[in-house]
């Protein structure tokens, strides 16, 4: 007759057994896991850079929203090489140069109680909690003078908070644009922060009224063409009445004094 070749002794489904089988099935999946994680890190932060640059060149209408390349055919790095990154400590305005551009995270160290400050709920316009000290900014300059400025912002919206940069013109006053790269506002409604017409409309806006202090307003109606209020005008978006504060207070905010405010007002003296 024939029967199994199985060693009569080796009981397969024997509790000793089964257990060795699955903790061995689980070693080998964990080591699949782990090494395919520590051989894919490099690939996952270099895909998370490149992303950072094009939000970056996105917001500073240097690369098209839909394109990996700019109208010349070149690269998010080739662009992206004519920035200088900096990190600059928010309460003085002053660059700081014992900090790794390349590496340091100023969402990260907003976390950090020794690296960041709580703000009281009069400061915390943005609903951030706390903010950090040091932050980057990211400056582009045409034979000297300053060309593009982007500073990195973030504040809360109506399901959470929305991750963006804003960038200026040289003249560290006029809005080049705004774009987020991360928030939960709903698709249709808060979400159309999104929409490139929207976005579109921060092009030209004036960030500052003549006192230097942050004026953006988002509004439902706007004011007469040529007024002085028009320049600080934004179209809010229709049904998201809750995004449209989150994203004017956190302009403001991060234009203001506790924000970029002194970094932006020494830029202009030191150019
Ligand atoms: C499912 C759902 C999702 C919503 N998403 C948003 C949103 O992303 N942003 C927002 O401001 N309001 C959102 N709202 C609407 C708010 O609850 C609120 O009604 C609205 O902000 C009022 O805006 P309005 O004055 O322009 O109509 C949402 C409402 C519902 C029912």
């Amino acid at each position: 007759m024939a029967e199994s070749n199985d060693d009569p002794g080796f009981d397969k489904e024997g509790l000793k057994n089964v257990l060795m089988v699955a903790i061995g099935v689980c070693l080998v999946c964990s080591v699949i896991v782990s090494t395919a994680a520590v051989v894919l890190k490099p690939m996952r932060l270099a895909n998370q850079e490149l992303d950072q640059k094009q939000n970056i060149l996105r917001a500073a209408g240097l690369l098209p929203s839909d394109a990996l390349v700019d109208a010349q055919g070149r690269s998010v790095d080739e662009i992206f090489a004519e920035f200088e990154v900096r990190a600059v400590d928010l309460a003085t305005g002053e660059f700081v140069d014992d900090v790794d551009t390349a590496t340091y995270d100023p969402i990260k160290a907003a976390k950090d109680p020794a690296a960041s400050m709580a703000l009281t709920s009069a400061q915390d316009i943005a609903t951030i909690k706390r903010r950090e000290d040091v932050s980057l900014i990211y400056l582009k300059r045409t034979d000297g003078e300053l060309d593009k400025v982007v500073i990195p912002v973030r504040g809360y919206g109506l399901w959470g908070t929305l991750l963006g940069y804003l960038a200026f013109e040289g003249d560290l006053e006029t809005i080049a644009g705004l774009g987020f790269y991360f928030h939960k506002e709903t698709p249709g409604l808060g979400g159309e922060v999104d929409n490139p017409n929207w976005k579109a409309l921060w092009q030209g806006v004036s960030a500052f009224d003549e006192d230097g202090d942050p004026a953006v307003e988002l509004v439902k109606t706007r004011s007469a063409q040529g007024s002085p209020a028009a320049d600080h005008e934004v179209d809010a978006l229709s049904g998201a009445t809750l995004t449209t504060k989150g994203v004017e207070n956190l302009v403001r905010f991060w234009t203001g004094e506790m924000g970029f405010g002194p970094v932006l007002e020494n830029l202009k003296t030191t150019g």
